[in-house]
């Protein structure tokens, strides 16, 4: 059995707090196999610098970093991206040329391989972005069969198009869930009791917010349409995650759970 972690989009530096903070107790708790994070938010609440993808990599032994709409908001990224064996970018959006860099096959500190797809919602998003199902079709065909363990983070804001694409893949993949909207949902389950699904993951950040934004920005811009720089919020960080415990022989998800950790936990 090989246990997976994924945490939601880290947030900011209150996000990367969370991560030291929580990340070893966590460890030390549930010893997760595999650990993925969405870092499309680490970077000043607006994408991921290679230093930040670094510390993910090499401090905190992050598997696996997806990302999102936010991907290339620094722009060092298209330059570091090269670099990197374990960055996984939306594959369908419109400004992803290469498809295959949303997929990685990697392999896990238990030595089990495992495959991770990261693919981007159209609903409610920026246009240009490609056919999900499509690419998640084509994406699956090119993973080798002997890799059993499949995850796909599914970044949309629809909650629609998040379970439509759980009940698509149910069965090919291990486990699917959403990133986004940085609001966690309490529908973990396992579809035709074989992949394990939750809608969104929630946000790794300060709570104290408007999804990770200080609250007097956010509230300023509603009620003015002035576009004022938004910056991370920082009070009531938390940290949230699911972890499933995938079967290494069928790839088949056998549970999974919320978790969530915060100062006075
Ligand atoms: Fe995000
Ligand atoms: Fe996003």
């Amino acid at each position: 059995m090989t246990k997976v972690l994924a945490i939601g989009d880290v947030m900011g530096k209150a996000g990367r707090r969370c991560l030291d903070d929580f990340l070893p107790k966590l460890r030390e708790e549930h010893s997760p196999d595999i650990v993925i994070v969405n870092g499309e938010n680490a970077a000043g609440g607006f994408g991921l610098t290679e230093k930040i993808y670094n510390e993910f990599i090499q401090n905190h032994r992050i598997d696996a970093v997806t990302m999102g709409n936010h991907w290339h908001d620094k722009r060092e990224i298209f330059e570091f991206m090269k670099r990197t064996d374990r960055l996984v970018l939306p594959a369908n959006m419109g400004n992803v040329e290469q498809e295959d860099m949303g997929l990685r096959i990697l392999t896990a500190q238990n030595g089990i391989r495992f495959a991770v797809i990261n693919c981007i919602g159209r609903a409610f998003m920026r246009e240009g972005n490609r056919d999900i199902f499509k690419t998640v079709d084509k994406l699956l065909d090119h993973i080798p069969s002997s890799v059993r363990i499949r995850i796909i983070d599914i970044h949309a804001e629809a909650t629609s198009e998040k379970q439509a694409l759980g009940w698509y893949v149910a069965g090919r993949a291990s486990l699917v869930y959403g990133t986004h909207s940085h609001v966690p949902t309490a529908d973990e389950r396992i579809f035709n009791g074989k992949t394990g699904f939750c809608t969104d993951l929630g946000m790794t950040g300060a709570y104290n917010s408007v999804i990770g934004i200080e609250t007097g920005a956010a509230i300023h811009r509603l009620l003015t349409g002035e576009k004022k720089k938004f910056e991370p919020a920082t009070a009531d960080p938390r940290l949230y995650a699911i972890i499933a415990d995938i079967d290494d022989d069928s790839g088949h998800c056998k549970s999974i759970r919320r978790l969530r950790y915060q100062l006075d936990d």
